[in-house]
C-alpha cells in the first residue's frame, strides 16, 4: 500500500473532560455522499486505542505541506498532546487545527474491528475546504506534496468530469 500516494490527517477527538489528543493519520477515504460519511482506520496496537472506544466526535485536519513536522509529532508513540494554542474548535465544537487543507467535522457512526484495525466510520457535519493550499502527501514512505500545476491532457480529464 506504501506505493499508493495519500495525503496526511491529523484526527483528533476529546473524551468528556480529559484532554483533546490526535493521531497522524494517512488511511482517510470517503465512504458515501447520502447520507456524507467517511472512514479511517485505527491500529488496535495504538496507545489510543483504548481511548478511542469512548470517542462520540472526531475532528479531521487535512495537512498541507507547511504542516509536515505535526504530522511527525503525531506519529510519535505516546506524543498525542497538542501544544498551547495550537489546536482550534470548529462550528460543532470539534478539535481540529487551524490553516489546513480542509477540515471535516464528524458524528461517530460506526466501527467495526476487522484483523488488528478499527475501521472509524464518520458522518460529517461540517467541512471546510481550501483549495488554495497545497497538500502535504505520504507515497513510499516519504512525505511530499503534488505539483498542482501538473495535471494530465484536457481529454483525459474532461471524460472525468463531474464523477467525483
Ligand atoms: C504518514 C503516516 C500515516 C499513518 N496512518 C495511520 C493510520 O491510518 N492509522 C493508524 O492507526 N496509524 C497510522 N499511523 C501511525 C500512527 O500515527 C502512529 O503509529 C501512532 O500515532 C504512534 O503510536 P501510538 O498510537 O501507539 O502512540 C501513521 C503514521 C504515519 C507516519
Amino acid at each position: 500500500m506504501s506505493l499508493y500516494p495519500t495525503g496526511v490527517c491529523i484526527i483528533a477527538t476529546q473524551i468528556e473532560t480529559q484532554a483533546p489528543f490526535g493521531i497522524t493519520v494517512n488511511s482517510l477515504t470517503s465512504l458515501s455522499l447520502e447520507p456524507p460519511l467517511l472512514m479511517w482506520n485505527l491500529q488496535k496496537s495504538s496507545d489510543t486505542y483504548k481511548d478511542w472506544r469512548d470517542a462520540e466526535f472526531f475532528g479531521v485536519s487535512m495537512l498541507r505541506i507547511e504542516q509536515a513536522h505535526l504530522a511527525q509529532r503525531f506519529a510519535v508513540r505516546g506524543q498525542h498532546d497538542f501544544e498551547q494554542g495550537e489546536l482550534a474548535r470548529g462550528e460543532t465544537g470539534c478539535p481540529i487545527l487551524e490553516e489546513c487543507l480542509a477540515t471535516f467535522e464528524c458524528k461517530l457512526h460506526a466501527r467495526y474491528e476487522e484483523g488488528d484495525h478499527v475501521i472509524m466510520i464518520g458522518e460529517v457535519l461540517a467541512a471546510s475546504p481550501r483549495s488554495d493550499l497545497a497538500p502535504l502527501t505520504y507515497h513510499k514512505g516519504l512525505y511530499g506534496s503534488v505539483d498542482t500545476g501538473r495535471v494530465l491532457n484536457q481529454a483525459t480529464n474532461d471524460a472525468n468530469r463531474g464523477r467525483r
